[in-house]
């Protein structure tokens, strides 16, 4: 290619490579090639150049807009790819933050109650140690609530669980209670088949008691593990990691009591730290007890049909508001069912807020 041609390119090469964007790119592009363009001389020039250079000339001329074409093209692919790169960065969207809770227009905010919340919350956790969720009626026959869980008639813990009896003639003469726990599931859950069984069964139950810390109808999740060689190992590790999770202290202290149930041999209350003082979860040098366990009964299994020399395992049982309460800092258990909207606002979640739970895993 002649001297001049060669250093034409260059000099367009390095203007096209300066351009910054499109528009200065175009610029490039008309000073080049436009109407009045320094190729579009050239090319309009060959009429002067004499009749045997013309030839050799002309071949030059277009082959050198042909090279320009295609950097001008290139240089303007490059551009539009870094200012998409810059859109994609500038515009990019963290889909993991919450959304902002607006209302739909003229409706008022809903909100999701703090119990449901709480069962939302502790099914996760159980979900994730492979946990089912099992359920059962409110009207229990009284063998479900109490005799398959050896706890015979006229044993105390009868009177301890303020039982709401039914008239018999309710069920055709068999007796009926409101269920005063979650724990005749157990029997119905090991009645329905043989283990491995992994359950929690949130619901609500009933007693007859009523101030600010007792309703007759609230609610307990009752947790069953049964399988040939679950031990109390087993037990400790699952409350202790559950507790930590829900409460989001990652090293909450947790204390086992050696406490008596019926139903479990050895029995233990679960207690948590916290500071009696300011209600702070995991701080200060006081107890809290939280929910009662233990490993079950040899005569339970029996009673529900499975051969305790094969089968063994744990089950716990905790009150729902009671642990909702605490990791809130909600004082009073009335307003849970008084049905006040102002008190659902101030305590209830957006649907879409993201649980507040420690990851134990
Ligand atoms: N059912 C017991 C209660 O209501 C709690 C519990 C469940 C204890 C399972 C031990 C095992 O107090």
């Amino acid at each position: 290619m002649s001297d001049d041609l060669q250093a034409l390119r260059a000099t367009l090469e390095a203007a096209a490579a300066e351009a910054a964007d499109p528009r200065a790119l175009d610029a490039v592009r008309v000073a080049a090639l436009g109407k009045s363009g320094q190729v579009t001389a050239l090319l309009k020039g060959l009429g002067a150049v004499p009749p045997e250079q013309r030839k050799a000339r002309g071949a030059e001329v277009n082959a050198l807009k042909a090279e320009i074409e295609r950097l001008l093209d290139g240089r303007r692919v490059a551009l539009e790819a870094r200012a998409l790169d810059a859109r994609l960065l500038a515009e990019r969207v963290d889909v993991s933050l919450p959304p902002r809770p607006t209302p739909p227009a003229g409706a008022e905010a809903g909100a999701i109650h703090p119990i449901t919340r709480t069962v939302e919350e502790l099914t996760a956790i159980f979900g994730t140690m492979g946990f089912g969720v099992a359920e059962g009626p409110d009207i229990e026959g009284d063998w479900h609530n109490f005799g398959a869980l050896n706890i015979p008639a006229h044993h105390p813990a009868r009177q301890d669980q303020d039982t709401f009896y039914l008239p018999p003639a309710h069920a055709g003469g068999v007796e009926t209670v409101l269920r005063t726990h979650t724990s005749p599931v157990q029997a119905r859950t090991m009645l329905a088949g043989d283990p491995p069984i992994r359950v929690i069964v949130p619901g609500r139950t009933f007693r007859a008691d009523h101030d600010a810390t007792h309703s007759p109808m609230f609610h307990q999740v009752e947790g069953l593990v049964l399988d040939r060689d679950v031990t109390l190992g087993h037990l400790k590790g699952c409350l202790i990691d559950f507790l930590r999770a829900f409460f989001a202290v990652p090293d909450l202290p947790v204390r086992f009591r050696s406490s008596y149930f019926p139903f479990t041999e050895p029995s233990m209350e679960v207690d948590i730290g916290w500071d009696r003082r300011s209600g702070a979860i995991g701080g200060g040098t006081d107890w809290l007890e939280i929910l009662g366990s233990g490993m079950v009964h040899p005569k339970v299994l029996a009673n529900c049909g499975l051969d305790p020399s094969v089968w063994q395992g744990f089950a716990f049982g905790m009150g729902i508001e009671r642990i909702t309460m605490l990791k809130h800092g909600i004082p009073d258990l009335r307003p849970f069912y008084e049905g006040d909207v102002r008190w659902l606002r101030h305590h209830g979640t957006s649907p879409l807020s993201p649980f507040n739970l420690h990851d134990a895993a």
